[in-house]
């Protein structure tokens, strides 16, 4: 098994330690199992149900955990739909509920995934693949999408300045016969249309901003965040708390405002009241975490 080191692991420790009561936790994205391990290695009385969408994830995952069998149940299910979690049999509550958004190092350097605008590979982005795919892959949503609804999704998701021109550099080049079924093509496309001093001064990967927005849109992950932050309030227990880390600005945005309307409701508090982020220490030992934000909500008592 790789070596992992799971985003602001000592953070999320201490959220689940000042829970009074930890008897079950919620990973809503299990991944290769690194925080789960972490807790239910932390906290012995725990059990953990944990949840990927992705195949390859909860094989790897139920490895990693296979050791503390039976405290844990991998479950094969999206995350939106958490609250399913109550008609599980002797389910009472979750005291800690943890997402780690986005996408796994397990499916980033699977070049065959397609979510890599560093290496080549099929135009995917779908979670769910092999036989579990469902819905459009990423090549699928370039050949059928519109104009307008490619900008919106570049602009919406990947907060992407120049969303318009690359939406129509990609619509011309169908237009032209063009065909987007590989990674490196849509990577090589986009080169061709930014022009090379727009593409210096974006400072990072040309390209880095329409994958992000891609992945989501294949993924409806906004949606199924929304669906799953209204589900968490509804299994958390009373005292317990919600973690989640984001990468990206619109998640990010989504959380604070989803816990700043349950705290207006008198649900309970944001502690901390502002995101927590890695520590230099920690982005120096794992680029990943670089843009990492972690906010937590504990429900009243
Ligand atoms: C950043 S990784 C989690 C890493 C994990 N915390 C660890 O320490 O190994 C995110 C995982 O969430 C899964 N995921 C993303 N969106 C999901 C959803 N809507 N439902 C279920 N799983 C999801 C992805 O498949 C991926 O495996």
């Amino acid at each position: 098994m790789k070596e992992h080191f799971p985003v602001m692991l000592k953070e999320i420790l201490a959220a689940a330690g000042e829970v009074k009561e930890l008897r079950t936790a919620v990973d809503a994205t299990l991944g290769l199992g690194g925080h789960a391990s972490a807790l239910l290695e932390a906290f012995p009385q725990l059990f953990l149900y944990g949840f990927d969408r992705d195949a390859e994830a909860r094989e790897e995952a139920a490895a990693r955990l296979a050791k503390f069998s039976p405290r844990f149940e991998v479950i094969a299910d999206n995350f939106r739909n958490i609250a399913s979690l109550r008609e599980m049999e002797g389910f009472r509550g979750a005291d800690f509920i943890l997402f780690d958004l986005g996408v796994s190092n397990l499916q980033l350097t699977e070049a065959e995934r397609g979510f890599s605008f560093q290496n080549d590979g099929p135009l995917d982005m779908r979670m769910e693949h092999g036989s579990d795919a469902s819905g459009e892959s990423a090549a699928d949503l370039l050949k059928r999408a519109s104009l307008q609804e490619l900008t919106k999704i570049f602009r919406e998701y990947g907060e992407e300045r120049y969303a318009y021109e690359i939406a129509k550099g990609i619509v011309r080049d169908r237009e032209h016969g063009g065909e987007l079924n590989r990674t490196g093509e849509l990577v090589a496309l986009v080169r061709k249309i930014l022009p090379a001093p727009v593409q210096r001064r974006m400072g990072g990967h040309p390209a880095r901003k329409i994958f992000q927005a891609l992945r989501i849109a294949v993924n409806d992950e906004m949606d199924a965040l929304s669906e799953a932050l209204d589900g968490a309030a509804e299994i958390l227990s009373p005292g317990g708390a919600a973690a989640v880390i984001s990468y990206h600005s619109l998640e990010d945005r989504m959380v604070k405002l989803r816990f700043r309307k349950w705290k207006d409701e008198g649900k309970g508090e944001l502690r901390p009241r502002k995101a927590v982020i890695p520590s230099e220490d920690e982005i120096a030992n794992n680029y990943k975490s670089r843009s990492a934000k972690l906010r937590i909500f504990v429900k009243s008592e």
